[in-house]
């Protein structure tokens, strides 16, 4: 990709969103994001799918205000009826997140995809960035990991359907009161925690604020089924990949199990906000994040000197 030149473009390729500044007090974020299916249930799945969407616009700090539908579908293969509910699903979180669904674009496509292009806004000044990070930071994570793993384990078919419910909810859960908390506190940086896994995630923040970072595994908020079913197997091939490639900027502590190492980089849909915020407002972050219902807000570890982007994980 080549770099941006225009500097009304505030951000840079590879932050969750592109930002474009149109006043002193106005910028616009704008991201687009599309996923295949990760559970049964249609309407849940158009719910997951625009949660995930949404969830770039809250990791800029930013708030949606519309999208539009992208979605590939077999319409030869699949009743129409499928469709309805995922875009129903879809429209149902966007309503929840405050914004309107505005038009939208459909393929026939072999298998379902959905996503959402969303358009937000922002206060320059209160755009909270992947590089805004110092040595000192907390790091506090707003979901428990463990999705990746346990739709993996749907796939393979050794899921329940008690721990697909409990999934499906954690994944539709927007960030958007996580997000409102950090603006409102000041947070230094973030970044939501998808495909790359917490520590895939946590190291891209770190490289850009060029600073290491330390995390305490025990403190990390996680499904225990997850841990269980990666012993059974339930490991996709993303996960796979992030921790092959995070190995040379990992240190790992000795006592770390190998279902630990990929429980923490295990590829998330839909994860929590992965926030670092200056020390001496991490308690006060973590009980915003208590009070607006956030399923996870404990410190997680911190930043700190080093080679950017480098990370240690501690027991
Ligand atoms: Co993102
Ligand atoms: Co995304």
């Amino acid at each position: 990709m080549p770099s941006i030149k225009d500097p009304s473009f505030l951000g840079q390729i590879g932050d969750d969103a592109a930002v474009y500044r149109i006043s002193d007090e106005l910028a616009l974020v704008q991201t687009v994001d599309f996923i295949t299916p990760v559970v049964n249930d249609p309407f849940t799945f158009g719910q997951v799918a625009a949660a995930n969407a949404l969830s770039d616009i809250y990791a800029m700090g930013a708030q949606p205000v519309f999208a539009l539908n992208l979605i590939g579908f077999p319409v030869r293969s699949l009743s129409l009826e499928y469709m309805e509910q995922i875009l129903a699903g879809g429209s149902a979180k966007a309503a929840e997140a405050g914004a309107v669904i505005a038009g939208g674009h459909s393929i026939d496509d072999y298998a379902p995809k959905y996503g959402l292009a969303v358009t937000g806004f922002v206060h320059p000044a209160r755009l909270v960035r992947k590089s805004g990070g110092s040595p000192g930071d907390v790091l506090i994570l707003t979901k428990p990991l463990g999705s990746g793993t346990i739709t993996t384990a749907l796939d393979q078919g050794i899921c329940d359907s008690d721990l697909e419910a409990q999934i499906s909810q954690i994944m539709a859960a927007l960030n958007r009161g996580a997000s409102e908390a950090m603006v409102r506190i000041g947070a230094a940086a973030c970044t939501d925690v998808t495909g790359f896994g917490l520590l895939g995630h946590l190291h891209e923040l770190a490289r850009a604020s060029g600073v290491a970072a330390r995390v305490k595994a025990s403190q990390v908020p996680f499904l225990d089924e997850a841990l269980k079913l990666i012993g059974r197997g339930a490991v996709s091939q993303g996960t796979r990949n992030n921790l092959a490639y995070l190995s040379e900027h990992v240190k790992w502590a000795p006592e770390i199990s190998e279902a630990q190492r990929l429980l923490l980089c295990d590829a998330q849909t839909s994860g929590g906000l992965l926030i670092a915020v200056p020390s001496e407002k991490g308690e006060e972050l973590a009980q915003a994040l208590k009070a607006s219902n956030c399923l996870a807000y404990e410190e997680i570890g911190c930043l700190v000197d080093g080679d950017p982007g480098t990370l240690v994980v501690e027991a």
